[in-house]
């Protein structure tokens, strides 16, 4: 697959202009590729050169009817998703209302206080994992008083569960009901032997980071457009991703996602069907000499940490200093994140080093509920309202500010506009928050 992108970077390097333009390293100091959107370069949310060939070469590999490049994550995917959805319900003179599953990322939050849409949750009895199947969205559609614009899931977590994203896009359509994937885990399941990417199954629009298990550099990200999705989503999705985008994109990302195309086009899924096949041999091995893994993943393995009698945090230590830098510990999990370029090698010395660890007897203590928290505010009004930080402790009965989270997960254990109560304050204190911001 052709490289438009870092073609035009190379060639233009080779050039040794002197640059009378931004960035102010002129190419003197960082990256030469470091450049601005100058002629031949294309703009990003009004593409018509070489970003447009390249996102239309990314669109043919996901299959989509547009896919459009984020400079800054899935962050920023999210936040565009959001937007379209307003703008799709507006035009058609309703008042948008997303039914969410309550583990979405904190960006979720930030978007319901600048696009100021609805929020019914789905809750589920973890912070991090929330399974949404069909028969919960039917009683949730059931419940709600009013037909949602969409439905919003984080799939796949950050524990590695995925959920069965066909059945919950037939429930959506049957409605008229949107479905918004947070894909930010899963840009690779589209590559796998069987491709489970929730654009495949039916989701209308997605956020991947191709930074998290593709060979990008950080911040680099699609927002995906359904083929079956309304088409104002491929007609708007560059101005949905421009209002809350910065105007100076990284062409170091743009140049990583180009370069993405070629490496996901040339045997990326063969070499993921091995590796997963290795994988799952090693997660085998685990399970059969006592470790309780959980999570659905491919590219990731999660273990329950005190089943084997330490909290997930010392696990992580402990892999550290046998030179494993595990991705996310809590008290409860251990999440490793994998990929298909690692050896042979690099899998056993992780399995010699998960079967010398000294096992000690499980740790009992079960994490917190999530708390089922009451709205007293809007997030937008809470988001924006005069606010001061106040101990954990000493915030039961005031509203929360802004949503606090530990990053990662950044999944928060109370939304903006909510009321602080004492199992809240429990929950904040196990994951370590001490302190958050409060309504005046
Ligand atoms: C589930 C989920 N969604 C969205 C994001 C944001 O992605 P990015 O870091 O690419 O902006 C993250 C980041 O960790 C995430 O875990």
């Amino acid at each position: 697959m052709k490289t438009p992108i870092k073609d035009f970077l190379e060639e233009y390097t080779s050039r040794r202009t002197t640059r009378l333009h931004m960035p102010g390293h002129k190419g003197l100091f960082g990256h030469p590729h470091d450049i601005t959107e100058i002629d031949g370069a294309d703009v990003l949310y009004s593409p018509s050169g070489i970003i447009k060939e390249s996102e239309t070469y990314a669109a043919e590999l996901f299959g989509t009817a547009r896919t459009v490049y984020s400079a800054e994550g899935s962050s920023l995917s999210i936040k565009a998703m959001l937007a379209l959805t307003v703008t799709y319900a507006r035009e058609r003179g309703e008042r948008p209302l997303i039914l969410a599953a309550r583990n979405a990322h904190k960006t979720f939050v930030n978007a319901a206080a600048l696009l100021d849409f609805d929020v019914e949750w789905i809750w589920g009895d973890s912070l991090i994992h929330c399974p949404v199947n069909a028969s919960v969205l039917e009683d949730a559609i059931k419940r709600l008083g009013r037909k949602p614009t969409a439905l919003y899931v984080t799939s796949p977590d950050y524990l590695g569960n995925i959920c069965d994203i066909r059945p919950l896009a037939d429930v959506c359509h049957e409605h008229g009901i949107l479905l918004l994937v947070d894909n930010a885990h899963g840009a690779y399941l589209r590559f796998l032997p069987e491709d489970i990417h929730p654009i495949t199954l039916g989701a209308d629009l997605s956020c991947d980071s191709a930074h998290k298990t593709l060979p990008a550099i950080t911040g680099a990200g699609y927002l995906h457009v359904s083929k079956n999705a309304p088409s104002i989503f491929a007609e708007r999705a560059d101005e949905a991703m421009a209002l809350f985008a910065s105007t100076s994109p990284s062409y170091l990302i743009l140049e990583s996602l180009d370069a993405a195309n070629a490496y996901l086009s040339d045997g990326f899924g063969e070499k993921l069907g091995l590796f997963k096949e290795r994988l799952d041999g090693m997660k085998k091995r685990l399970e059969a000499a006592g470790f309780t893994l959980v999570g659905d993943e491919a590219l990731k393995m999660t273990l329950l940490a005190k089943d084997c009698g330490y909290l997930g945090t010392e696990l992580s230590s402990y892999l550290e200093k046998r030179g494993f830098v595990s991705e996310f510990s809590d008290p409860d999990f251990l999440t490793l994140m994998f990929s298909p370029e690692f050896g042979e090698e690099e899998l056993s010395a992780l399995e010699n080093a998960f079967l010398s660890l000294q096992r000690k007897s499980p740790i009992k203590s079960e994490p917190p509920k999530p708390p089922r928290a009451v709205s007293a505010m809007r997030p937008r009004d809470a988001v924006l309202a005069p606010s001061l930080t106040v101990d954990v402790k000493e915030s039961v009965g005031r509203v929360l500010a802004s949503a606090s989270v530990s990053c990662p997960p950044a999944v928060p254990i109370l939304m903006s506009g909510e009321i602080i109560t004492k199992e809240a304050c429990e929950c904040f204190e196990y994951y370590g928050t001490e302190k958050i911001r409060v309504v005046k």
